[in-house]
């Protein structure tokens, strides 16, 4: 993803992402401690082309997604979160990562074999 340009307001830059509407948000670890950082940079890169290809990017999906280097699990990795659902996705290479996109985000369906766990984050409950 590129810088913005100088002078870009933060608030221009977040609507040129869609925040503000976006539906989904998937993060990915790409290393080093769960997964090698050569494997964890192959699968971000192909999330980010696959999101592209698929148009998730756009409406109605609007998917966002963010690389990180650590999500505490540490093993099995890539680990992907996929929100809001919450679920939690380990192993998650690109063939993976292509199940993801297509029965989790198109098909409304968790890829059972790769979950590690659910955790939907309830907004305003106490
Ligand atoms: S390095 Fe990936 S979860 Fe910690």
């Amino acid at each position: 993803m590129a810088k913005p340009p100088m002078g870009t307001k933060v608030l221009e830059q977040a609507r040129t992402y869609g925040i503000g509407n976006l539906r989904r948000h998937i993060l990915l670890c790409a290393g080093p401690d769960c997964v090698a950082s050569g494997e964890g940079e192959a699968a971000w890169a192909y999330l980010k082309k696959r999101i592209v290809e698929l148009k998730l990017n756009i409406a109605p999906e609007m998917v966002y997604r963010t690389k990180c280097h650590c999500l505490r699990i540490c093993m099995d990795g890539p680990i992907v979160v996929v929100y809001p659902e919450g679920v939690w996705y380990r192993l998650a290479r690109p063939e993976v990562i292509e199940r993801i996109l297509q029965e989790h985000v198109l098909g409304g369906r968790v890829v059972e074999e790769f979950r590690i766990a659910v955790n939907p984050l309830p907004a305003g409950e106490k």
